[in-house]
């Protein structure tokens, strides 16, 4: 299949632009778009349509029990799709809408059965970027939209990832730049009381907390072995190919035990890779030293973390070691996809 590219300039008039238009046209006829969002690039389809939806899937190889993200352009939409809007959502919607926030609702049964998995409930969010709101107001259409890389792979945070992981595979690509926060929004089931915070992302737990008063972390996020109640969160997510360590700790030890483990990779022959902040870059000697972002601004490390993830994949590192940080504020979801991506290999420096 052809996949189409289309650049999209400026933030002037989005709502003629043309190749939006005609990326609307596509999914109201049940293709695949990809298109940016603030977080990352979503892989977009009618959620009403089945057929859509399944192509979905087969595009990413992603399981069929991974319920995908509604998009919608506002959310007044929102009662056509769900059942009940506790209070707690309402708040949170209120605050956080647009924005990199997906709320866990229960739906009235008339999206595509595969968008939801099967369970009696949807993640729904309504973005921030002009784009995405663009081009949902065009369409008309509720959106299912999944990050839009190959199952296993780092989010996409611009349309080159996309076109890596989905170039001749999908209709089109809408191509916005590099995305913003860099992680994927923060999943926050409501259905409960007091809701439950099912992925960390671009809205912090703190943030949450602010609006709801408490939230508890599911227990599948923070202990080995407990099951995740997010489907998605089960499966390895966010991998680079080669084997990694995520290193957290203080200054000094955090340095001089990367370092060490990375000279022992190195003897022992493996093409190693170091990914690390502005800071600490010139302090180590490795095949590669990948920077991602700086400590002074977490943002910034969120924002560069997949891109970071991916250039490990393009030179072909065996072995990657990683600082990691406290978990606060931006950073729990930073360290969320770091440990994933290390499937758990998470040491302290602090210890031996
Ligand atoms: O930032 C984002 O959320 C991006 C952009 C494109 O919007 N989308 C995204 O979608 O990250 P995806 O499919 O990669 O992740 C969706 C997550 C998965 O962990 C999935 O299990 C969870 O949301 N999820 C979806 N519906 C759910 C439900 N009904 N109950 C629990 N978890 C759900
Ligand atoms: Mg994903």
């Amino acid at each position: 299949m052809e996949t189409k590219h289309w650049q999209i300039d400026g933030a002037a008039d989005l709502d003629q632009n043309p190749a939006i238009r005609e990326a609307a046209a596509l999914l109201r006829e049940g293709h695949l778009v990809a298109f940016p969002t603030e977080t990352v690039y979503g892989l977009g389809a009618d959620a009403t349509d089945p057929e859509a939806v399944a192509s979905i899937y087969r595009a990413k190889g992603r399981p069929s029990d991974n319920p995908l993200i509604v998009h919608l352009a506002d959310e007044q939409g929102l009662s056509e799709w769900v059942r009940e809007i506790p209070e707690s959502g309402r708040l949170l919607a209120r605050r956080f809408w647009p924005g990199p926030l997906t709320l866990i609702l229960p739906h009235r049964g008339n999206l595509a059965p595969q968008v939801t998995a099967g369970l009696p409930t949807v993640g729904v969010r309504v973005p921030s970027h002009p784009v995405a709101l663009a081009l949902l107001k065009n369409c008309g259409l509720p959106v299912a939209a999944p990050s839009a890389n190959r199952s296993g792979k780092p989010s996409p945070t611009r349309a080159g990832h996309v076109w890596t992981d989905l170039g001749g595979r999908i209709d089109a690509i809408l191509d916005g730049g590099v995305t913003g926060v860099g992680v994927e929004s923060t999943v926050v089931d409501v259905t409960v009381n007091p809701p439950v915070l099912l992925r960390p992302g671009g809205v912090t737990l703190e943030m949450l907390g602010e609006v709801v008063g408490e939230v508890r972390v599911d227990p599948g996020l923070r202990e080995e072995g407990e099951s995740p109640r997010s489907p998605g969160m089960k499966y390895r997510h966010y991998a680079p190919g080669g084997e990694m360590w995520v290193i957290t700790g203080e200054g000094e030890a955090q340095v001089s035990r990367i370092q060490r483990m990375a000279d022992e990779a190195m003897q022992s022959g493996k093409k190693t890779g170091i990914l690390c902040t502005e800071e600490h870059a010139s302090r180590y000697r490795a095949d590669w030293i990948v920077v991602c972002g700086t400590r002074s601004r977490p943002d910034t490390i969120a924002r560069e973390l997949y891109g970071a993830l991916r250039r490990f994949d393009e030179v072909g590192a065996q072995w990657i070691a990683a600082e990691g940080f406290p978990p606060r504020g931006v950073l729990h979801s930073v360290m969320n996809r770091l440990s994933k991506a290390a499937e758990g290999r998470v040491i302290d420096s602090g210890r031996d």
